[in-house]
This record gives structure tokens, sequence and C-alpha cells, in this order.
């Protein structure tokens, strides 16, 4: 019998290629090697001949991919003595910040806008013995006291300005590499501050890098120094696609947006951290932004549940969303192979999971005969 090693985080997995020393301590939950799921059901449906992957980011260790920055973060925080980490968030991003500085021995303040975020991440939030602190103000506001407040307090910013952060979450596309062979021919992302969309196109231009020299901050886009042909496993990289929820869209505004909402509070953001980096990489990448309505993200994300078994969170199925819309008009054409990232775990908000579900819940009294009334009346042929 062979035994494969034990998985210990993608820092360990992917150290060769991240801004760690030998000496490091590595502050690590076992982040990343998520699953690449390919859907069965729904091409069928859609009637096209398409490969739709899904990356289940919410098998992290916080159901989120945020975990992917953050052992970078926090072990780079560590490193150069810092006792306390801060960050605004719609959620996700203060379970994972909450966790890693848990796992560290330090202290975590997190901003969240009162009342907007979650239910499962609050509690995450909370068990994790971060100090949370609610703000009357949606995640735009968090993040400008956030930046702020570290010019006068010993505090290390995680938000994903600390370049630490997208480093990290470049790991997703390293992973999609190896497994595919190759780059998809799309890769779709829900979009808020854009920090994931352009951590990707990092993460897909370094694997397509021959030099091998391209592996810090430094290596931001490669500086146009990627030579594709005869690169290290693909040849191609793929054309990035963000989708934003309607009411939160402002790579479709054209600038920021003041007052955001959406049910997909993961993605309520209303002015991006990365807009410049993003625009580029839809330049570079060849792709596009688009937005769709709540009840279409709504739809998708019930859809991937009742149809394959994945349970994501509302802002994940965005990707879903605008991937089978463009699918269905052509602008993805046929034979085309496709990545959607499911950025969070749909437990993380049971109540827009309940609210929304149309499945039968049946009270009845605990006998035979009612019970084999309700499978009676509610079975399917
Ligand atoms: N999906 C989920 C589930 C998220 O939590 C976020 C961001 C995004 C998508 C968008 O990623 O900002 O890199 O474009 N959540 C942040 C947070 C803002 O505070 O948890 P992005």
């Amino acid at each position: 019998m062979t035994f494969r090693p034990r998985y210990t985080g993608l820092i360990d997995k992917y150290r060769d290629r991240l801004p760690v020393h030998d000496d490091t301590r590595i502050i690590s939950l076992g982040e990343g090697n998520t699953p690449l799921i390919r859907l069965q059901n729904i091409p069928r449906e859609l009637g096209k001949d398409v490969d739709i992957y899904v990356k289940y980011e919410g098998l992290n260790p916080t159901g989120s991919f945020k975990d992917r920055g953050m052992t970078m973060a926090v072990t780079k925080a560590v490193e150069a003595g810092s006792k306390a980490i801060i960050c605004a968030s719609t959620g996700n991003t203060s379970a994972a910040a909450a966790a890693y500085a848990a796992r560290a021995g330090i202290t975590a303040f997190v901003l969240i806008p009162d009342g907007k975020i979650a239910m499962g991440k609050m509690a995450q939030a909370m068990m994790y013995g971060a100090v949370t602190i609610q703000i009357k103000g949606n995640f735009d506001d968090g993040m400008q006291l956030v930046k702020e407040v570290a010019e006068h307090a010993p505090v290390t910013i995680v938000n994903s300005i600390n370049p630490y952060r997208l480093q990290g979450q470049k790991t997703a596309a390293f992973e999609i590499i190896e497994e595919l062979g190759h780059a998809p021919d799309y890769h779709c992302l829900p979009v808020g501050n854009a920090g994931n969309v352009t951590a990707h196109w990092i993460g897909y231009c370094e694997y397509s890098c021959s030099s091998g020299d391209h592996v810090t901050e430094a290596c931001a886009y490669c500086g146009g120094k990627c030579k594709f042909a005869g690169g290290a496993i693909t040849g191609k990289r793929p054309k990035m696609v963000g989708y934003q929820a309607a009411g939160s869209a402002p790579f479709m505004r054209g600038g920021p947006v003041k007052e955001p909402e959406t049910v997909a509070t993961a993605i309520r953001i209303g002015n991006p951290q990365s807009w410049d980096q993003a625009w580029k990489v839809q330049k570079e990448s060849g792709g596009w932004f688009d937005e769709c309505t709540d009840e279409l993200i709504l739809a998708a994300q019930k859809l991937l549940a009742e149809r394959e078994g994945i349970f994501c969170e509302p802002a994940s199925a965005t990707s879903l969303a605008g991937a089978m819309r463009d699918i269905q008009s052509g602008k993805i054409p046929e034979g085309s192979s496709i990545v959607c990232t499911l950025t969070g775990n749909g437990l993380k908000d049971p109540d827009t999971a309940i609210k929304q579900s149309t499945s039968p819940v049946v009270s009845i009294d605990a006998e035979l005969d009612a019970v084999k009334r309700a499978i009676f009346e509610n079975t399917i042929i």
C-alpha cells in the first residue's frame, strides 16, 4: 500500500512560487486543494455542448476562497512581528481573518456592515474570537475607516489591498491548470472588490511563464515577459469574465456606486479596491464584465443545488448565473471549457436559502400513516 503525503496547505504546496522563506512560520489550516467538479445535468439542460466546471471554494477551512489569501497575509504579518490584523468585510474576509488570527495567536479586528452580513459569517467571527465592530455603514465605509485607522494603530490590514492576499489566491489558478492539464477557455468569477479576478489572472500568467522567475509581487502580469509557447504546462490563458450583482455593479456603471444593494451581501460593494487592476485583467485576457439581477443569481444558486447537489452562497452563484446566460446567447461559444468559481459555501447564509427554497417541508404527527401520506403526496412520478 502506498500513502500520499499529508496535504498541509497551499503555502507548503506552492512554496517555490510564493514569497516565503525556509524558516518562515506558516500559519495554515490546510486551505486550498478544493474540488473542481464537472457539471453533468445543467449543461444537458442548457442544450449546449460546453464543459462547465465549478471550483468549489466553499470547501476551504472557513468556507470561502478567502482562506487562500489569509494564510499568506497572516503568515507574512506574523513574520513581520505584527500582533494584530484588521479588515473591513462583507463577512467572509472577517471569518477567515478571525480564524487565521486565532491559529497564529494574534488579535483580529473586523469591521462589518451592521445587519448586512449572513448569519453563518457573523457566527464565525464571534466563535474564532475576533473583536467584531459593526458599523452603521456599508463595506466601502468600513474599508475607508480601516485604511485610516491603520495609519495610527499598529495593525496589519488583511483586505485584498494587502499584496500577500492576492499571492495566496493566485494558487486557485495553479490548481485548475494542474487538474485540467491546461487553462480553461473562460474563467467566470463573481466580482466585488475585484481582488480575486486579479489574483487568478496573476496565477494564470505565472503558470504560463517559461522563465520561472516570476515568483513574487513583482510578477503581477509578468511585465509582458511571458512566453506562452513552451511555457510551463499551459500555452494559453483564459478569458476572464467578471459578473457583478446588478445593484452593486460599479464596473458596469463606469464608477463607484454610492448605495450598493443586493441579496448577494458578500459582493455588496460600490467602490472596488482593485479597480485599475481588474480593468487591466479584462483588457489583457480579452474577457468582459457584466451584471446579473438578484433573481438570476438566486435562480442559479437554487438550480446548482437542486440539479447538481452543490450548495454555494448567493454571491458565488453569480458566476454560474452569468455564464449560463452567456452560453445561452452564444457569447460563450459551444465547444468551450468554462470554470466558474464558487467562492463561498451555501451554509454561510441559511436565511436566504430557506427563504427561497420551494422544496416540500411537511410537519406531521409521528405516526406511520402520516408518514405514508407525506410520501404519497410528495412523490413525483
Ligand atoms: N464571493 C464571495 C463569497 C465573497 O465573499 C467575495 C468578497 C467575493 C465573491 C468577491 O471577491 O472582492 O475579490 O472581487 N468578499 C469580501 C469579504 C469583500 O469581505 O468577505 P472580490
